[in-house]
């Protein structure tokens, strides 16, 4: 076993120098980022900054110009299709809009990846895991079960989409700004829901956000992207002592509001 295998034991993501560019243009200027088993990251910082580039670098939709991806111990640039299958066996996914299948009752949303993926399932057995995830993230399988997407709150809707995400019990949660378009209460709501999962099922969590608050809220770090390059990295309040100026005027505002 290789000295770079053996240094990310006991970390489930270890991004080390990545460097993406599209064309001429360099996107991801060697970005560094370990999270521990458990710990939910946020990635924070304004829009086109390549956050959700390097997002796609975890789960080998996009492959580095060069650097490296460690995830739970393996490289993963250099796989092919059919090992990158198995290693995003291991990711949850939550996308801004839910995206749920409309047409399918919140229920079947929730037990279609069972369906699909666990064969050696039976009903009964899915059945008790779709009314158990109903219930981890307060759902009534009934009530909420029977309808549709379109009948539920935007908050209820997220719960059903987090419910499917990880209903294959991944063991790392990408959330691509969850929160953004969200008013302020359902934001909490999605906030409380993030802090739910990672306590009931010791995920690893990533979070794309640019709100302040959420990240201050459910982070145990925070990596702070500008233009590709992450300037500050650390718990909540290493962002507070940065000296990056950038990053002084973006936590400035927020440091008056809550002072
Ligand atoms: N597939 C691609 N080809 C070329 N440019 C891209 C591609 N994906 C993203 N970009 C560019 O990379 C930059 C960062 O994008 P992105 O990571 O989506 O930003 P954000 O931080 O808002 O998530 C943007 O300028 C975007 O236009
Ligand atoms: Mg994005």
């Amino acid at each position: 076993m290789s000295d770079k295998v053996q240094n990310s034991k006991g970390l489930m993501i270890d991004v080390r120098d990545l460097r993406k560019s599209f064309g001429e243009r360099e996107i991801l200027k060697g970005l560094n980022v370990q999270v521990e088993r458990g710990e939910t990251l946020v990635l924070l910082g304004g829009s086109g900054m390549g956050k959700s580039v390097f997002m796609k670098h975890l789960i080998g939709l996009l492959k580095p110009s060069s650097g490296e991806v460690f995830i739970d111990g393996e490289e993963i640039s250099n796989m092919n299709e059919s090992e990158l299958k198995r290693v995003r066996a291991k990711f949850g996914m939550v996308f801004q809009n839910a995206a749920l299948f409309d047409s399918m009752s919140n229920y079947e949303n929730v037990a279609f990846p069972l369906r699909e993926h666990r064969k050696d399932m039976s009903r009964t057995q899915i059945d008790a895991k779709v009314r158990h995830l109903f219930q981890m993230f307060s759902l009534d399988a009934e009530v909420h079960g029977q309808q549709f997407p379109s009948e539920l709150s935007g908050g209820q809707r997220k719960r059903v989409g987090l419910a499917r995400a990880v209903a294959l019990d991944p063991m790392i949660v990408l959330y691509d700004e969850p929160t953004t378009g969200l008013d302020p209460i359902t934001t909490d709501q999605v906030d409380e829901m993030i802090i739910e999962a990672k306590a009931q099922l010791q995920v690893t969590s990533v979070v794309i956000s640019h709100d302040i608050a959420s990240a201050f809220k459910i982070a145990d770090k925070i990596a702070f992207i500008y233009y590709g390059e992450i300037v500050a990295f650390g718990g909540p309040h290493d962002m507070l002592d940065s000296s990056h100026p950038f990053v002084k005027q973006y936590f400035s505002t927020w440091r008056e509001k809550n002072a």
